[in-house]
């Protein structure tokens, strides 16, 4: 029996055909996210950190900027990012951050902050985040506070970034009572996924970026499922031409999610699909056994369980969702004790989208569809993790 309380299902068919008749074409794709006065696009493609000074010159930014990345990026990218910017008449300064999630936090918007005033900085000044999700969250929370406001652009530099943090415009930081509690609306003018950066990305971290792919397939677009079930392979090798249509198909999807929630409110919620558990998961690990790519992972699959058992989830498409999960390289399984089995529970209870004691979750009907809302009995939740035990 479903015991959502009204399920509300989501497919956008006028928006699924067009992967499939795009899909391998181009080399580099560009997302337009319309949002007004506020509208801006995302470049994907190989190559584009070398076009960074002239996009930026397309924007008609002043001259004076400052880059923001942190210690495993820099090395790697600053110079390429330093040079295309002088090239294009620009004066940019490099702050770096220490690298890890650590660094998204107060002291370190500070001590940005004073970088950038003893550099200068003015009221039409820019900054760029050259790195993952930490420092996106952090260059753009930093660019939204310095004088009430300046200028943002992405150069996203891991799969996670480039499908999901880049997109929605939330930065933020972490206080020591938890994650993202600091934050605000600022969008980019610009994001720049450049598919050459994903080469020096650690594979653990790429296919922890590949679970939140796989999630918009199973909660909005089945084509899409199916397109990561027939190039998985050539995803995990980085073929340009197949990341490059899959990245710009999930920022579609994302900004699709993300837009209509500013009107309809709640829609945004089927974002989290897998999260619920993932996020138990990441807790009750201390915050590193997991990353939260894993975390969700196992998350996902948990949630499709719960689906098949409360929504009529077919069982073919539940083996279909573990086994792309597999294919990925990612954990779709836990060991858990009975005291962890609690602990997670009660992580659980304590994330945000509870309601009366009960547990929220978004589940799916079929792969593509996603209902949020949903009230699952703890029992079950408990039943189906034992089930995650080790016994498949
Ligand atoms: N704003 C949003 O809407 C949103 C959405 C999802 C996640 N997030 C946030 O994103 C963060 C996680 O982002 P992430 O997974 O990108 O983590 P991250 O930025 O910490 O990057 C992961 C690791 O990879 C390294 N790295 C990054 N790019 C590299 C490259 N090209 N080559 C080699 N190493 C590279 C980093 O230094 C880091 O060690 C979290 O703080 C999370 O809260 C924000
Ligand atoms: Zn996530």
């Amino acid at each position: 029996v479903c015991s959502c309380s009204s399920p509300k299902y989501f497919t956008f068919a006028h928006m699924t055909k067009k992967m499939s008749s795009n899909f391998q074409r181009r080399k580099i794709r560009v997302v337009d996210v319309q949002l007004g006065h506020r509208s801006y696009s995302i470049k994907v493609g190989a190559g584009l950190l070398s076009r960074l000074g002239k996009e930026c010159a397309g924007l008609g930014f002043e001259k004076s900027c400052a880059i923001i990345s942190d210690s495993n990026v820099a090395p790697l990218y600053a110079a390429q990012a330093m040079e295309s910017l002088n090239l294009a008449g620009f004066n940019p300064v490099l702050v770096t951050v220490p690298a890890g999630e650590k660094s998204k936090c107060w002291e370190m918007v500070q001590a940005c902050h004073e970088q950038i005033a003893k550099h200068r900085l003015e009221r039409k000044s820019f900054i760029i985040a050259l790195g993952g999700g930490v420092v996106g969250d952090l260059a753009g929370f930093v660019a939204a506070t310095y004088l009430r406001g300046v200028d943002f652009v992405q150069v996203a530099t891991t799969l996670l970034a480039q499908v999901d943090s880049s997109v929605g415009g939330k930065v933020g930081v972490n206080l020591r009572a938890g994650k993202n509690l600091v934050g605000a609306f600022h969008q980019p003018r610009l994001v720049l996924s450049d598919l050459e950066t994903l080469a020096t990305l650690p594979m653990r971290e790429f296919r922890a970026g590949m679970a939140e792919v796989i999630k918009y397939g199973i909660v909005f677009d089945a084509e899409l499922f199916n397109q990561l079930e027939q190039s998985m392979a050539k995803l995990l090798d980085q073929d340009t031409r197949t990341m490059a249509a899959v990245i710009e198909r999930c920022c579609e999807i994302k900004a699709a999610v993300v837009w209509q929630d500013e009107t309809e409110s709640g829609i945004r919620a089927i974002l989290n699909f897998g999260h619920t558990i993932g996020h138990g998961l990441e807790a009750i690990s201390s915050y590193g056994n997991y990353l939260h790519g894993e975390a969700i992972a196992i998350g996902q699959v948990a949630a499709a369980r719960l689906s098949e058992k409360l929504l009529g989830l077919p069982e073919e498409e539940m083996n279909r969702i573990e086994a792309l999960f597999q294919r990925a390289g990612l954990p779709t399984q836990v060991q858990l004790n009975e005291g962890q089995q609690q602990d997670l529970i009660a992580a659980m209870q304590n994330d945000k989208k509870v309601s009366a004691g009960a547990v929220k979750f978004v589940l799916t009907a079929s792969i593509g569809k996603a209902s949020f809302g949903c009230q699952v009995p703890n029992e079950l939740v408990v039943s189906t993790l034992s089930r995650l035990r080790g016994t498949a």
